[in-house]
């Protein structure tokens, strides 16, 4: 009886030793036991134009702003061609039309309405880095910074933020105050007992 439990034992300890110990991946020496060298001799630094290309974030408060510009009125003309076929002509009621892409137009706060950039957007800045990344969906990354300007402005001009002669560029977009700021508030818990 004894006998069978010290076997058991050991052959228990094996399996452990086994799954836990000899299972870890071999430490990351500059040569390991198996004698992978520490480079494989493929891939390279990325190039600092390479990073840049990626690191285009816009902050709320309007850290990350390209320099250029743009107004409204280009960007209605660049709208027409790039983004109304998805998200539809602003200047008619979208309502029931229903249009692939979201509606990017609503009433200020009115309640009815779908949630848009003029009723629902806490910051102005957001929207350009928005439109820079992503839009037009089908060709993301493809406008260059004025035309992002101008596009911010249009839209914000069709939601009634703007006036359509206001030229926006780094220092005037963070500037803007977006009607729904005030519909959002800070996440300022800690952690502790407040945490639902
Ligand atoms: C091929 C269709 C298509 C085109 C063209 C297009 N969009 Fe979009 N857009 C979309 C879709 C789909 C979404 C929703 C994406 C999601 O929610 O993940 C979207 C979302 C957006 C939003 C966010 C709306 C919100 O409130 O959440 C903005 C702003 C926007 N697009 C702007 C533009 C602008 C500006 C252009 C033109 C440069 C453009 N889009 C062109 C399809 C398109």
């Amino acid at each position: 009886m004894k006998i069978k439990i010290v076997v058991g034992t050991v052959l228990l300890g094996l399996i452990l030793f086994h799954h836990v110990i000899a299972q870890q991946p071999p430490a990351l020496t500059s040569k390991n036991e198996v004698g992978h060298p520490s480079r494989f001799g493929f891939g390279r630094l990325a190039t600092t134009t390479e990073i840049a290309l990626w690191d285009i974030d816009v902050r709320p408060d309007g850290k990350g702003l390209p320099a250029g510009q743009g107004n409204a009125l280009k960007g209605k003309a660049i709208y027409t061609i790039k983004c109304m076929a998805c998200h539809g002509n602003n200047d008619t009621d979208l309502s029931k039309i229903k249009p692939p892409a979201p509606l990017l137009v609503s009433d200020t706060l009115a309640k009815s309405r779908p949630k848009a950039i003029g009723n629902y957007w806490p910051y102005a800045t957001t929207l350009f880095d928005y439109i820079r990344r992503s839009m037009p969906y089908n060709q993301p990354g493809s406008l260059t910074d004025n035309e992002v300007y101008s596009l911010t402005a249009y839209l914000l001009y069709a939601n009634k933020i703007l006036k359509q002669d206001q030229v926006l560029n780094a220092n005037t977009l963070p500037a803007i105050v977006m009607p729904a700021k005030k519909l959002f508030i800070m996440d300022d818990r800690k952690g502790g007992p407040e945490i639902k």
